[in-house]
């Protein structure tokens, strides 16, 4: 659908506190904008550093026209680059995930070294100079055993961003983690209208009776806190962990493009489970407490994750076409915890599996109707959904500052 305004148009009369117009969550235009704009150019994360165990261990991920691979050299350095070849173009490696010594071109097997290098090709002439034919680099940064990778020649700043939350994120110690579970599912509705959904509770008490057993509605928590106050109740918690050792106060970038905060579950709540209770007794980490609360950390525009006292949860957002998003979920556990013997992989997983199922649905309702020429932005609430306010216009004001404000016509 041609949108019947140019994008800077759009971006220069939306309402604000309103949702965005429809061409924002259906034009392939304005997906495509999207990509170039923001996902072509930001850190994206990728994969934990558990996902690449041992030394070549490699994950691929697609971004838009992008594919990538993500592998672990034999000096145990995580490095990425495209997983194109250098010779005629073929994709590498085609598998999610796997272990290789050696990356092997499947078309005419030009053979790389797990560093990117060109190690072998046949018959290729004397002239041929393999040193020019590596595979070219993919900017990649880890943060306490995340790995970001960006697509841009010339990547923004990451050295803010990893200062800012490495303290945080230290205590849960994700270098020593194993995968205990991972899931993807597509959900058919635009990446923003996932990302909405994420930033407010307001449709938890209706949707997710697992999650409201330990996750609270108050906004609060999942929100941005637009006036910097929190209610006693977190102030407390924030004092409490932090005197503990566990760095927990509210973080946001100067952008708006990230945000971190240590914030407490319901009362008496330690995890994500239909109890409250830990659900893996080998905990990953040196939380000093159970009931340590949730550390959250949003990073736009690609996750949001749960560090908890006993296990961590990431989230992985990846946009497929105008209408659909694939959300990768990953529970991480301590690398020594035995499966039915330190944890039920059912009762760790259950929450979010039904949790991730009921946002699936919300998302897809929502996109349904957005697609109604009946549609008409309405207004976000100012108490319960700042967080969407906070993310809709830190998208508008990264995309207008890179596709340029436009003057209308006084309509
Ligand atoms: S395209 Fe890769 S070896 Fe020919
Ligand atoms: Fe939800």
């Amino acid at each position: 659908m041609q949108p019947s305004a140019s994008l800077p148009e759009l971006l220069a009369r939306r309402k604000p506190g309103h949702a965005l117009e429809q061409a924002f969550y259906t034009s392939p235009e304005i997906f495509q904008t999207d990509l170039d704009q923001i996902w072509y150019k930001e850190w994206l994360f990728t994969a934990s550093r558990a996902e690449l165990p041992k030394k070549g261990a490699y994950v691929t991920h697609k971004v838009g026209a992008y594919t990538v691979v993500i592998v672990r050299g034999q000096d145990d350095v995580i490095r990425a680059f495209h997983n194109t070849c250098r010779h005629r173009g073929s994709v590498i490696c085609q598998h999610k995930k796997g272990t290789a010594a050696k990356l092997v071109c499947p078309y005419h097997q030009w053979t790389y070294e797990l560093d990117g290098r060109l190690l072998w090709a046949r018959d290729m002439g004397p002239e041929f100079d393999a040193s020019k034919h590596g595979l070219k680099p993919v900017n990649c940064r880890e943060v306490s055993g995340l790995i970001y990778i960006c697509l841009a020649e010339n990547a923004p700043d990451f050295d803010t961003f990893a200062e800012t939350v490495t303290p945080y994120l230290e205590v849960h110690d994700l270098s020593n983690a194993k995968v205990a579970f991972q899931s993807t599912i597509i959900e058919n509705g635009n990446w923003k209208l996932v990302w909405e959904n994420n930033r407010e509770c307001y449709h938890c008490a209706g949707n997710h009776p697992d999650l409201c057993r330990t996750y609270p509605e108050d906004p609060s928590i999942t929100g941005v806190s637009a006036d910097g106050t929190f209610p006693e109740k977190v102030e407390n918690h924030f004092n409490r962990l932090e005197a503990m050792g566990a760095p927990s106060r509210f973080k946001m970038a100067d952008n708006g493009e990230y945000r971190v905060a240590r914030m407490p579950l319901l009362d008496g709540a330690e995890s994500y489970t239909m109890n409250g209770k830990i659900a893996v007794k080998k905990r990953l980490g040196r939380v000093p407490v159970l009931d340590a609360g949730t550390l959250l950390l949003f990073n736009y525009p690609t996750t949001w994750n749960h560090f908890l006292s006993d296990h961590s949860i990431t989230f992985r957002v990846t946009p497929i076409s105008p209408t659909e998003t694939e959300v990768t979920t990953t529970w991480l556990v301590n690398k020594d915890a035995v499966e039915g013997q330190d944890y039920d992989l059912k009762n760790l997983t259950t929450v979010w599996e039904h949790t991730n199922d009921e946002d699936r649905r919300v998302v897809e309702d929502n996109q349904q109707g957005i697609n109604s020429p009946a549609y008409e932005p309405g207004p976000y609430s100012p108490t319960h959904e700042d967080g969407v306010i906070q993310f809709v216009n830190w998208y508008c004001d990264t995309m207008t500052s890179r596709v340029g404000p436009v003057k209308l016509a006084a309509e």
